[in-house]
């Protein structure tokens, strides 16, 4: 993806999350000298498989398993401070070094436990399935000018207005939820208090380091978080997270200019799943969802959740290549459907009496479309092994074919297992 060109390069996720994103940005950050994440926050799960060890990020950008890069977490991520030291607290205690290259801006928001009670205790956030960890509040506080920013750590007299501010919001929310449980003014403020000493001496001006750093010709990676389906704008709203995952908000989320993007990588599976309510048009019945989530361990990496599974959705990654203005696509977990005798590809929704082939922004019409789809054979060999494209099955070779076609982007990875070697770059 890094050339002398394609210098600023964006990883998003072009389904609903999990699509192997994590995985892509390791891979990708061998030749990276930054990676930076810029939306979402502990919601997210990336696993990183190094082979003899295997590493799930909810905080911390996947490049960080690189000793040298410099890892970031920008201004559009909605920090959660316990999660961000427990997670360096282990890769620590697995031998990898932190230190010194690891920074989080000082605009970013904090996700503060009155969010997670919230997101914990409210029927809506129950509803849409949300993972719970305090994403919607925080965002919501941001939004409505009440959030707390990193930077706010270092001006006591405002912080403890903030917190204020923020712990009457919650406590009307969790009065109105009729929860028992409250927002204590005091114990975030001594929470804060102790996390401030750890996390104030790794705030910085990240949207000024990274225009710097691309200025002298550095190689920079910008890891979404969740998928474009997600997205708040795009995605399958109300059933979506609360930040903007697309490749538009990789540019306000670092704090860089929109201008500066080369190239915009999308994370695609070989078929689709979701966790969590909401619509997915390609939902496979229950034996032969059960048997892909089984193959392809299909079980959330932040909530344990068992994934819904469906056949790629070939409508879905068109829509996610246009509005992220997808430059390359990489293909994951092709290897689950080794054992298949025929895989589906939706070409289309049918909806009253059409053929439809963009995607609706009215999801209530999501419900009722019949998907169209185009068989194909199965290849029945395993692709773990193959290192090369023509190393791959021809059945499997003609699926990744008419992906590309119906998708009009290049497809210029194809994953065949869960560790890093086990990729196909093209
Ligand atoms: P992310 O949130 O997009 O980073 O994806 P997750 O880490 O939540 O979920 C992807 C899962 O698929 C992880 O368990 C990965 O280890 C696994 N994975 C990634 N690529 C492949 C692949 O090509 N084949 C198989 N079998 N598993 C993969
Ligand atoms: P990664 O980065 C898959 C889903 C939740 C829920 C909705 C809203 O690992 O791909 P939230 O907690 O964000 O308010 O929940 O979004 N969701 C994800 N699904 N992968 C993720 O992240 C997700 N992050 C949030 O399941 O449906
Ligand atoms: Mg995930």
């Amino acid at each position: 993806m890094f050339s002398s060109t394609n210098r600023t390069v964006v990883v998003v996720g072009a389904q609903w999350g999990d699509e192997g994103k994590g995985k892509l940005v390791d891979v990708l950050a061998e030749r990276a000298d930054w990676v930076v994440r810029y939306q979402g926050g502990a919601n997210a799960g990336h696993t990183v498989d190094l082979g003899d060890s295997s590493f799930v990020l909810h905080q911390i950008p996947s490049g960080i398993l690189h000793e040298g890069v410099r890892c970031a977490i920008g201004n559009g991520v909605v920090l959660d401070p316990d999660t961000l030291f427990t997670e360096i607290d282990e890769l620590v205690a697995d031998g990898i070094d932190v230190e010194g290259r690891l920074y989080v801006s000082d605009r970013a928001h904090l996700v503060l436990p009155y969010h997670k009670l919230v997101d914990g205790e409210s029927s809506h956030s129950q509803s849409l399935g949300t993972t719970g960890r305090g994403i919607g509040p925080a965002y919501e506080d941001k939004v409505a000018r009440r959030g707390v920013r990193v930077l706010d750590l270092r001006n006591p007299a405002r912080l403890r207005e903030l917190v204020t501010k923020g712990a009457e919001q919650a406590n009307m929310q969790l009065t109105r939820f009729n929860s028992g449980k409250r927002a204590d003014v005091e114990q975030t403020l001594e929470l804060l208090g102790r996390l401030a000493e750890r996390l104030l001496p790794l705030a910085e001006d990240v949207g000024l380091m990274v225009y710097r750093a691309m200025k002298s010709g550095a190689a920079i990676l910008l890891e979404g978080a969740q998928g474009s389906l997600l997205d708040v704008d795009h995605g399958t709203y109300p059933f979506v997270t609360s930040s903007s995952t697309t490749s538009g908000g990789a540019a306000i989320g670092t704090g860089i200019p929109p201008t500066a993007l080369d190239a915009v990588l999308g994370v695609v599976k070989a078929y689709t799943t979701r966790v969590g309510t909401g619509p997915l048009p390609t939902e496979m019945d229950a034996p032969m969802g059960e048997r892909i989530r089984t193959l392809g361990n299909e079980f959330g990496a932040t909530t344990g959740r068992a994934r819904r599974c469906g056949w790629f959705d070939a409508v879905v990654v068109r829509y996610a290549t246009r509005i992220n203005g997808l430059t390359d696509i990489a293909v994951t977990k092709l290897d689950v459907l080794d054992t298949l005798d025929r895989v589906a590809i939706c070409t289309g929704y049918e909806y009253g009496g059409d053929l439809h082939t963009e995607f609706p922004g009215d999801i209530t019409s999501l419900d009722q479309v019949v998907p169209r789809y185009e068989w194909m054979e199965g290849w029945q060999r395993s692709t773990a092994d193959a290192r090369k494209l023509d190393e791959l099955p021809s059945q499997a070779r003609a699926y990744l074919d008419r992906l590309r076609e119906l998708i009009d982007t290049p497809i210029t990875y194809v994953s065949v297992g869960t560790r890093r070697d086990q990729i196909i770059g093209l």
